[in-house]
């Protein structure tokens, strides 16, 4: 694992938005695999700004989202798919069809997931992952379990995850209970994972993950078993290293 500690706000965005600007620049087909939440909001931020200097182009890029909450259609607010367009495609030149986030909407789920898993194996290895990192520990929707899922699947999401994600929904019930997330296997083979988090409350997580022993019950543990892990923290969330 190759860590970095960064030293403010401005230097993670910055950091997480150059690994991904330099890949995009030696390989502008590559495909990248993305992540929603707090943590790479100003990540994107950062390649939009390097995409309006002429630095990045994602025109021959394609991307993977993680997740999807399971009953929200697109336009949702708080669709994963809206805020990946809101927070990045938009603001980008990507094409739009070559932008993927599962179907949270589909009235057949398990046939969304089995169709996110279809469109992967077609296009072949992500050549980077980014991710953020729960403080159960799970990445992509990966919650801790007895045995982890390889390829896209539907997971039904831990309460403290919902409380987690309640910040952003009018109230806790309006939380979906069930996501499409991408599954471990496929996370594993990423040639290079990103893996980001940032704030005192990753603290525990970031050292269980990192230092602790390699077991389903955390799922980013599996991350110390992949060959090209960039681990980029603020000092807040390396505190406990
Ligand atoms: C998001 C995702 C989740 C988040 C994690 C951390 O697509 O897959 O694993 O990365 O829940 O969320 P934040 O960044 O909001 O702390």
């Amino acid at each position: 694992l190759n860590i970095i500690k960064v030293k403010d706000e401005q230097q993670f965005n910055e950091t997480g938005a150059g690994i991904i600007a330099s890949l995009l620049q030696s390989n502008p087909r590559a495909i990248l695999g993305l992540a929603t939440g707090s943590t790479p909001v100003g990540v994107y931020g950062k390649l939009i700004e390097l995409y309006r200097e002429g630095v990045v182009s994602f025109k021959q890029a394609s991307s993977f989202n993680l997740d999807e909450y399971i009953g929200l259609d697109e336009q949702h607010p708080e669709s994963y798919r809206r805020f990946m367009n809101e927070k990045l495609f938009n603001h980008i030149d990507i094409l739009p069809e070559n932008t993927h986030v599962p179907s949270g909407s589909s009235s057949d789920p398990e046939q969304a997931a089995a169709e996110y898993n279809r469109l992967l194996e077609q296009a072949g290895q992500i050549d980077l992952q980014l991710l953020g990192l729960g403080h159960n520990g799970h990445i992509g929707f990966n919650e801790p379990a007895e045995e982890l899922t390889g390829p896209t699947h539907i997971v039904k999401l831990e309460e403290r995850t919902r409380q987690a994600n309640a910040r952003y929904f009018p109230s806790i019930d309006e939380v979906p209970t069930h996501a499409i997330t991408m599954g471990i296997g496929t996370i594993l083979q990423a040639k290079q994972i990103l893996l980001m988090a940032k704030g005192a409350d990753k603290a525990e997580v970031v050292a269980r993950a990192l230092r602790g022993p390699i077991t389903t019950q955390c799922p980013a543990s599996l991350l110390q078993t992949h060959p090209n892990v960039v681990v980029v923290l603020d000092q807040a969330a390396g505190g406990l290293l």
